[in-house]
């Protein structure tokens, strides 16, 4: 089974994080996003993965230089300009020759969805594109789904207004497609998957929809990618994505204190410095008797700062005794 997995947008709601790392190069509990991701795609049954790049294609191919990731093979697929999520699937279909049903995923979504039963009950239904869904307290900032109770989507709906949601399930980010849904994307052009092909599919009666309660999160903001990590140490996945928050190489001075809180290989704290519900990544440094709660640091925290609600991108230098709260750190709306 092939897949094409989009990993070619900007990032915007990551930066400062995504000024240095593509997003679906970002750890997750020590490994990248993308890896996590292709694992779950190769437990069922995804054999070749297809990267739809636009933005900085380097650091995937620096990644994986034997063109394999989670024992699949990968096809590099470097559109010449951001074509959107429908004709990035478009480019990237056609550069790699899919010609029979294939999966499509979000490069930032984590989830422990059992993508073999996805394909089997698109088979079963004949399904055009089938796509998962998953339910959310406010679904106003997704596309919402409404479907029948065999699963035949009536209506996608792309963000719709706030309390004019027909359901709270809501289009997860993976999906199984047949070819044909590749001719009917226009080429030459951006085009929206969400908003103009699935209409479309919904409207012809052949796009489909299952819900599933397994766990699912899109890591593209500060706050979930945070909790995406967290998630993993405190297991609250499955048990194959657990992962200790203390990576081998990371360097840690006596005294320090540290709950909830993941620490890369290559980050250093120095002694009595106290973390909380926080991410410190690789080249990451918290000074002595520094605070640091529920951040994301990839710069360097002086001795005895407090930082709470904080994103750090890398080569910041928080000065000594310097106290930030609910910042982006440069900040990128500057
Ligand atoms: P934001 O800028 O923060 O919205 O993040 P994003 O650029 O990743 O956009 P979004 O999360 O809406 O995109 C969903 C998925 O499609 C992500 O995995 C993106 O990498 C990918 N994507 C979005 N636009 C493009 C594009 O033009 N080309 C390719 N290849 N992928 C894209």
């Amino acid at each position: 089974m092939r897949a094409v997995v989009l990993v070619g947008g900007f990032g915007t709601r990551l930066r400062p994080l995504t000024y240095s790392v593509p997003k679906p190069m970002l750890p997750v509990g020590h490994v990248p996003i993308i890896e996590r991701l292709i694992d779950n795609l190769a437990r069922g049954g995804v054999t070749d993965v297809t990267l739809a790049l636009g933005f900085r294609p380097e650091p995937f191919m620096a990644a994986f230089p034997e063109g394999t990731c989670a024992g699949a093979r990968l096809t590099y697929a470097v559109e010449p300009e951001p074509l959107d999520t429908g004709g990035a699937i478009r480019f990237a279909a056609q550069y790699s020759g899919i010609d029979s049903t294939f999966v499509v995923a979000n490069g930032d979504v984590l989830t422990d969805l059992d993508i073999a039963a996805l394909v089997e009950f698109h088979r079963s239904r004949h399904a055009e594109a089938t796509l998962h869904l998953t339910p959310v307290e406010d679904p106003s900032a997704f596309g919402v789904v409404d479907s029948d109770e065999r699963g035949l989507v009536r209506r996608f709906i792309e963000k719709p207004p706030a309390g004019t949601a027909p359901s709270n399930l809501i289009n997860a980010g993976t999906y199984v497609f047949e070819p044909s849904v590749i001719d009917r994307i226009p080429g030459g052009r951006k085009v929206s998957i969400e908003r103009e092909i699935f209409p479309l599919l919904a409207a012809d009666h052949t796009l489909w929809a299952v819900p599933t309660d397994d766990y699912w999160i899109d890591t593209g903001q500060p706050d979930l990618y945070l909790k995406a990590n967290l998630d993993i140490i405190t297991r609250r996945r499955a048990e194959r994505s657990w992962a200790h928050g203390i990576a081998d190489g990371a360097v840690i001075g006596a005294g320090v204190a540290l709950s909830d809180t993941v620490v890369a290989n290559g980050a250093s704290i120095d002694a009595g410095a106290d973390i909380s519900d926080s991410v410190l990544l690789a080249g990451s440094h918290v000074g002595a008797g520094a605070h640091v709660r529920h951040s994301v640091v990839m710069g360097r925290v002086g001795a005895r700062a407090m930082v709470s609600n904080c994103v750090i991108g890398a080569d910041v230098v928080i000065a000594d005794g310097a106290r930030h709260a609910d910042e982006r750190i440069p900040d990128p709306s500057a």
